[in-house]
């Protein structure tokens, strides 16, 4: 096995020259990225330079112009509708509008896709989310309805829920946006735990330096839809590129 297997079968994600947009006008030009077993990546960069576009086209919410992506080593560009769901139910997603339905209970929210994707009895399905909610140390607010929680748990909710299938990779478009520092920080430790305990891959686009200096172990940098840099945490930090030193230097 020569080195670029190697990577490729570390690789949870892999971007190869993508180039996408909305109608006329190009958002992501010919980016090149991967994101490893067992590890946090955080995908960077101001305002507007396409770090949510391309999280969406991980789980194909968008087609891509030109270039391929590569979830789990399978090309999901080339793939039917059949075969990508299947493959979608190994990825969880927690979206800063990813709401919890409000009619239903923290653990009736929890349940849902395990209603949806399996036929698992319902006494197995009530003891996997009471598993779940207890992995988010919230067991004590499983009959609370979404309004009657916290920002930070109902995050913690909407995360249980986004694992309740026991997904691989989690990808999370600014997670802790909105919460104040301590409340950032335990989702933080709540995520890396994820990753140390569970083994799961994280992909996460965040805004706030403090919290990516905390859990990034991989780091990829966009400017205006081009990826400026990828690399490690550290390596980003003394990349000598202004954009990232002064990115890193507001945390
Ligand atoms: N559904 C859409 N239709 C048309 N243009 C869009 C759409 N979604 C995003 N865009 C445009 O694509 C570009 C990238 O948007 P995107 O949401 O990916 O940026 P972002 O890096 O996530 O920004 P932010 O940090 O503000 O969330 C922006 O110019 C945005 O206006
Ligand atoms: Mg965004």
């Amino acid at each position: 096995m020569d080195q670029q297997d190697r990577t490729m079968n570390l690789a949870m994600v892999r971007v190869q020259d993508l180039t996408s947009g909305y109608e006329e006008s190009e958002v992501l030009k010919e980016i090149t990225m991967s994101a490893r077993r067992e590890r946090i990546t955080a995908i960077l960069g101001a305002s507007g330079c396409g770090k949510t576009t391309l999280l969406k086209h991980f789980i194909r919410l968008y087609q891509p112009w030109r270039g391929s992506i590569h979830l789990f080593g399978h090309d999901i560009t080339a793939m039917d509708e059949n075969e990508f769901n299947r493959l979608l139910h190994k990825v969880g997603v927690l979206f800063q509008n990813g709401a919890l339905l409000n009619s239903m209970s923290v653990a009736e929210n929890v349940a849902i896709p395990l209603e949806q994707h399996t036929d698992l009895p319902r006494e197995i399905i009530s003891r996997l989310v009471q598993v779940k909610l207890g992995l988010m140390g919230l067991n004590y607010a499983s009959e609370r309805l979404p309004s009657e929680l916290s920002g930070g748990m109902r995050k913690r909710a909407a995360l249980a829920r986004a694992l309740a299938l026991d997904p691989p990779l989690l990808l999370c478009d600014e997670p802790t946006s909105g919460l104040d520092p301590i409340t950032t920080a335990s989702l933080d430790e709540l995520i890396v735990k994820l990753r140390d305990q569970l083994g799961i891959t994280v992909i996460t686009v965040s805004h706030d330096v403090a919290s990516i200096q905390r859990i990034a172990e991989h780091v990829v940098f966009l400017d205006k839809g081009r990826l400026l840099f990828e690399g490690s945490l550290a390596q980003a930090k003394k990349s000598g590129i202004q954009l990232i030193e002064e990115f890193f230097a507001k945390g």
